[in-house]
């Protein structure tokens, strides 16, 4: 079978960036991105590439020479359903705040609506591919949602998660370290995979596209995340330690790196982690854990949270602590909200944890994030639910460039990694600052001896 038509529905991080590339890299292959939200396929669909929804480094280029030519992005969701051989369901999976599994399981009531109107409106065969990250055995549910409330026609269900890095998305799906299909052991199952395999195929080598059954890929993409994030709170977990030993978590970190079985990535000590997966799939995993009976399974890896929350909370006390206990009507400027560097996306951001816990002790926050706008940082707030709307207005002022965020701050603390911060005139944003002036680096990118030689008072994450 060869596939020369897809429907991707969900037009977010995953879905645009991963349809924006096979397009690129198939161009005989038409590709339509699907969304209900109407402003986000507007904006996909804008003029000039540079204003799409998402920020990420060389996306817009690749959406240039696709969009029109075989990259589509539409609200007309059965249309393209109809059209398609191959249906990605790319939709959001966030953790349930609503019933059983509150907190914990994930909210699977967008794959649920995605498969029955795939029922609905399919009157030939199709290829149904979860690449949202789903729970394990979740394939059975959309297997029989489609089976029986569809017009008899036959669904193959594959998974194949995407492991890409908000960021680095282009790269990543460009040069993936592995792609991972999961489908059925029959020869219809065999089928499709294969169909989706040749599909990458066309960028990606053979000996990188992994198949499996589809228990083993869903579960495979909870367990990636999963031992990602345990190793950022191991090393987290080991800066507190080093702050009271007087051991440097870098050189730590460097040292255990350097041991091939261990390896150098994902052991940079930092505020926390955030973004909208780890956490969420985390939790998910702990979940299905207790949901078997498995307490001791879930505990182990509820930890990697726990030590995660801490992590965040141990920086806001630190800033007070070291204010003098008191940051009551202080001004604290924070360098960066996104979640990590090079993207605009907010979700579980450090900074939003951080920011409360200081609001709540009276302090002013001023911010610049080179990428995130100003509705997205207070809707980011508003949205914890913690004061009104009105009073995080109030205590959170945003700028458009770091020089004014940091003019008469008390401390400045750094929250996203972004590159530029790197690059500034420390002298002269030292010299714009109440004395003694603090610098509390979450993310440890900065030079401590350069800073201190300035006048700052430089606290790093564990050292
Ligand atoms: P997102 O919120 O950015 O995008 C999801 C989109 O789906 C939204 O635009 C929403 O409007 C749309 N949608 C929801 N229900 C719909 C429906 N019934 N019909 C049409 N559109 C619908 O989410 P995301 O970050 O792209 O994540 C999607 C999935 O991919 C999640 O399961 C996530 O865990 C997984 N994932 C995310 C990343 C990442 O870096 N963000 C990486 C790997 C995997
Ligand atoms: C993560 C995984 O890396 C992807 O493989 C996965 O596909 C994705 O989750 C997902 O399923 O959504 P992402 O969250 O986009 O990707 O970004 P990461 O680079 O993993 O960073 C996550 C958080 O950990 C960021 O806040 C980052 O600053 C932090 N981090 C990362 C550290 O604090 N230290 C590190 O050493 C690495």
């Amino acid at each position: 079978m060869k596939i020369t038509k897809i429907c991707c529905i969900g037009a977010g991080y995953v879905g645009g960036p991963t349809m924006a590339v096979i397009a690129q890299k198939c161009p005989d292959i038409q590709v339509t991105v699907v969304d209900l939200n109407e402003q986000r396929i507007k904006d996909w669909n804008d003029p000039n590439t540079d204003n799409i929804p998402i920020y990420e480094p060389g996306l817009s280029e690749i959406v240039a020479e696709a969009r029109g030519r075989n990259l589509f992005f539409s609200t007309e969701v059965e249309k393209a359903i109809d059209e398609a051989q191959v249906i990605f369901i790319s939709v959001n999976t966030p953790t349930k705040t609503y019933g059983k599994g509150k907190g914990m399981a994930a909210d699977l009531k967008y794959i649920e609506l995605c498969a029955r109107q795939i029922a609905k409106v399919a009157k030939q065969n199709k290829i149904v591919v979860e690449k949202s990250t789903l729970p394990v055995r979740t394939a059975e549910a959309i297997k029989s949602i489609l089976d029986n409330t569809g017009n008899g026609v036959q669904f193959q269900i594959l998974s194949n998660p995407e492991f890409l890095a908000e960021g680095t998305a282009v790269t990543d799906l460009l040069n993936p370290d592995r792609i991972l299909i999961g489908g059925d052991t029959t020869p219809e199952g065999e089928e499709a995979i294969n169909a989706l395999v040749d599909v990458y195929a066309n960028w990606v080598s053979k000996d990188k596209i992994l198949t499996t059954n589809v228990w083993s890929s869903e579960l495979s993409k909870l367990t990636a995340n999963a031992f990602l994030a345990q190793r950022i709170s191991s090393i987290n977990a080991m800066s507190e330690l080093c702050e009271k030993t007087g051991a440097d978590v870098n050189e730590v970190a460097k040292a255990i790196g350097m041991d091939s079985r261990i390896g150098p990535k994902f052991l940079k000590a930092s505020v926390g982690f955030g973004g909208s997966c780890f956490q969420k799939d985390i939790l998910n995993l702990v979940y299905i854990a207790k949901s078997y009976g498995l307490n001791e399974v879930a505990d182990y890896w509820e930890q990697v949270i726990i030590m995660n929350d801490h992590q965040k909370r141990r920086f806001s006390n630190k800033i007070v602590q070291t204010l003098y206990n008191t940051v009551a009507d202080k001004k604290i400027a924070f360098l960066g909200w996104a979640f990590k560097k090079d993207t605009n996306d907010t979700r579980e951001s450090a900074a939003i944890y951080v920011a409360d816990d200081l609001i709540n002790e009276q302090a002013k926050i001023s911010v610049y994030d080179p990428k995130v706008s100003r509705n997205k940082m207070l809707s980011d707030l508003d949205y914890l639910e913690t004061r009104s709307d009105e009073a995080n207005s109030k205590a959170l002022s945003i700028f458009d460039n770091a020089y004014e965020a940091c003019k008469g701050a008390h401390a400045i603390a750094i929250l996203t990694e972004w590159d530029e911060f790197t690059t500034y005139d420390w002298q002269k944003i030292y010299d714009s600052m109440h004395k003694p002036a603090f610098l509390f680096d979450g993310r440890n990118i900065l030079d401590s001896k350069e800073l201190e030689s300035i006048g700052f008072i430089y606290k790093a994450i564990g050292s």
